[in-house]
């Protein structure tokens, strides 16, 4: 399937005006295309004890397991501060790049890095998280 990333993108950007980010101000959107061409909008979602905050890729992640779905081709990325558009991109946070190597092919998998202007990064998982530990690598 192609991606349409410039779609993706837009996606994540309207997720990103649901983000609750009451402490931060920080606000991420993100979309998760499946192999089956269904998409999964996330944004982080914040809390007063600070460490039960969500980033939006793993409330899209979360969002799209919890649903059933299971095999990914790409997920597209947006944040920046408060309502002003993104002019730079948001790299994933290490535990979200982690719960990406549990469910996608570092291979094949695609980070989209966007800003308000579109795409501006597409990398593999794999060079977003080198020597990734995944579940092939356990007791294997
Ligand atoms: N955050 C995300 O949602 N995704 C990222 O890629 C980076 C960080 C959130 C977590 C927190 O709510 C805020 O951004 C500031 O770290």
């Amino acid at each position: 399937m192609v991606i349409d990333e410039k779609k993706l993108v837009s996606l994540a950007l309207e997720a990103r005006g649901r983000a609750y980010v009451p402490y931060s101000h920080w606000a991420v959107g993100a979309a998760l295309l499946t192999k089956s061409g269904k998409i999964y909008q996330g944004c982080n979602i914040e809390n007063a004890a600070y460490t039960p905050t969500n980033c939006a890729e793993r409330t899209a992640f979360f969002k799209a397991v919890s649903e059933g779905e299971k095999e990914f081709l790409a997920i597209a990325v947006v944040g920046g501060y408060d309502t002003s558009e993104p002019e730079k991109i948001c790299a994933p946070c290490g535990v979200c790049r982690q719960v990406m190597m549990e469910f996608c092919d570092p291979k094949t998998f695609r980070v989209i890095l966007g800003t308000k202007d579109g795409a501006a990064v597409n990398r593999t998982l794999e060079e977003m998280l080198p020597l990734g530990f995944g579940p092939d690598d356990l007791y294997a």
